[in-house]
């Protein structure tokens, strides 16, 4: 099997990122080379450098415009030959400037059901509609919120849910199962597109 050379895009706490570092990094051929980020305070990028991957930071104020910092941050990574980008936890919404040097390349964790609850406070709004069933998502990402072909997704019923936290305490072992995972089957070539509906992600053994 070939090597996979992945990035995480981050900008929070970076659970996500750790559990990536934990479980799938210099295994299976996956290697971590890059985490980049928008928010120079993050704990996801002490977690990177912790783990001696190396950091990019990526402020806006730093670049005439949004698109100008996506396109740094695009060549950044490819110049460390980024094949697979991760959005674990990444705050911001990636222009075309980006994705179009990483096509079927990006793939974010929502957690939520997608198509429902797509955006900020998923969570909450999933709450706020009452349903009984909660989940995380994997999918690729495309130039819409939380719009891209789903990979993986799992759920669990929480029947008397009332408050987000607590939901994303239950939901957090999900992601951290179901985001590796993901990267691991790509890894592998296991993940392709359904000819006849390219939407429909179709994982083989
Ligand atoms: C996760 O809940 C993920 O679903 C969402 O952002 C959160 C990031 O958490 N996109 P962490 O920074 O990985 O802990």
């Amino acid at each position: 099997m070939s090597g996979l050379r992945l990035a995480v895009l981050a900008s929070g706490t970076g659970t996500n990122l750790q559990a990536i570092l934990d479980s799938v990094h210099g295994r299976e051929g996956v290697e971590l080379v890059a985490v980049a980020g928008d928010e120079p305070e993050a704990p996801a990028l002490d977690r990177a450098r912790a783990a001696g991957v190396e950091v990019g930071v990526f402020e806006e104020g730093a670049h005439a415009d949004r698109n100008a910092r996506d396109a740094a941050m695009a060549q950044w990574l490819a110049e460390r030959g980024v094949e697979l980008v991760v959005l674990a936890g990444y705050m911001r919404l990636l222009s075309e400037a980006f994705l179009s040097r990483f096509p079927n390349r990006v793939i974010n964790v929502h957690p939520a059901l997608l198509p429902a609850f797509r955006g900020l406070d998923a969570i909450q709004q999933a709450l706020d509609y009452g349903v009984k069933v909660f989940g995380v998502t994997v999918h690729f990402v495309d130039q819409s919120v939380d719009s891209g072909p789903v990979i993986l997704q799992r759920a669990i019923e929480l029947p008397d849910a009332a408050e987000a936290e607590a939901v994303h305490d239950l939901l957090r072992p999900l992601e951290h199962e179901l985001l590796p995972e993901a990267i691991r089957l790509i890894a592998r070539g296991a993940v392709s597109f359904d000819e006849a509906n390219p939407r429909r992600v179709v994982i083989s053994d």
